[in-house]
């Protein structure tokens, strides 16, 4: 009965003039609902963040995830309605991530949505994490229209993909082992440094020289896939190798010279796929793209081959609800991504 009343009421969404979306991200440690308006415009967007929580155990601990955002979810869902300045009447639809995530953590989210939804009787929009990490794009860039070239780089995904339209993109090319967040968590893990490992390893990489090679050559040659497994390996032996010998280690130096590889692979295969695709095009999104490093060695190249460079705000690169309000938007616009109440959560989403 809800389902089919809200076919209509989706129909009806797709001409409306003004179309605001609550929005629900729960994926892994960060609780997030945001309004936005017309998929490109924030009217509140709020972050609980589980950081400080997780960081005594190296990393996010499922259970203590889910249940924090649990904690979280409602007093955030006042404060975005306070903030965006609208009463809950003026909610035109409701869109959560369903995955890929942390499934007990995704599960708050779907289910507090899904009730939501239910309550003030209106669509409720399922949404890719992935799509929203695309979409970041749009919040931060009014003008930004696909098709471009886009690399996906977060803590679960490294991937480029030819975004053809706002709901179609082809897999160019993805990780065969690790996703590039993993490599820098990992990195950071045996170094010492504090969770989330990827912004530590960029802050001590300011200090340090990148004078060790931790691999000879970039793996996967010739194809537009990644490998980060190998570097990781190689990184972790070292460090291990140091240690046993007792001669110091240099926390800066291994940072820079980790993420200069890191980086230089990830910016020559989507340049290549870029120059393939004869794109100019290109948007950078997920977690990794708060990396200044990599953002600093995308503008040199994408300058020399006059090609667009599209990066998120650095409060929308990591996760958050408003991402998944602009891709639940460009979803309705297609008539795309309506959900009945069975909706629930999954481990993993097809890239
Ligand atoms: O997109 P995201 O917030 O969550 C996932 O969907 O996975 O990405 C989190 C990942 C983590 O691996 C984190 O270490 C990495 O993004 N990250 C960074 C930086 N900020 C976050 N990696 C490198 N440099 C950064 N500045
Ligand atoms: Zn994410």
């Amino acid at each position: 009965m809800y389902y089919e009343r809200m076919k209509d009421k989706y129909e009806k969404l797709r001409t409306k003039e003004i179309v605001r979306i609550l929005s629900i991200e729960s994926s892994c440690d960060e609780t997030s609902i945001a309004v936005v308006e017309n998929g490109r415009k924030i009217l509140s967007n709020v972050v609980a963040s589980q950081i400080e929580i997780h960081k005594r155990f190296g990393g996010v601990v499922p259970e203590i995830a889910s249940r924090n955002h649990i904690l979280a979810v409602s007093s955030l869902y006042k404060q975005a309605l306070e903030l965006a300045k609208i009463s809950q009447n003026e909610i035109d639809a409701v869109a959560v991530t369903y995955g890929a995530g942390l499934i007990g953590a995704l599960l708050v989210g779907v289910n507090f949505a899904k009730s939501l939804a239910f309550a003030l009787d209106v669509p409720l929009i399922a949404v890719s994490h992935i799509k929203g990490h695309i979409a970041a794009n749009y919040l931060t860039s009014n003008t930004l229209v696909p098709p471009f070239v886009c690399l996906m780089v977060s803590g679960g995904h490294t991937a480029i993909l030819n975004v053809t339209d706002y709901n179609t993109h082809e897999l160019i090319g993805s990780t065969v082992d690790d996703a590039v967040g993993e490599a820098f968590d990992k990195v950071a893990r045996v170094l010492g440094l504090s969770y989330p490992g990827g912004p530590n390893v960029e802050k001590y990489a300011k200090d340090g020289k990148a004078s060790i090679n931790f691999i000879s050559h970039s793996p996967m040659q010739g194809t537009f896939n990644f490998s980060f497994s190998g570097l990781k390996t190689a990184v972790i032996n070292y460090v291990h190798k140091l240690t046993q010998n007792g001669e110091p280690v240099s926390v800066p130096d291994i940072c820079a010279s980790f993420q200069d590889e890191a980086t230089n692979e990830l910016v020559s295969k989507t340049i290549n796929a870029c120059k393939s695709l004869s794109t100019k095009k290109l948007v950078v999104a997920g977690g990794v793209s708060a990396n200044s490093m990599l953002k600093e060695k995308f503008e040199r190249e994408t300058k020399k081959l006059g090609i667009e460079l599209y990066v998120p705000g650095l409060e929308l690169c990591t996760d958050n609800a408003g991402m998944i309000g602009s891709a639940g938007y460009y979803l309705m616009k297609d008539g795309l991504g309506l959900s009945d109440l069975s909706l629930t959560a999954k481990a993993t989403v097809a890239l």
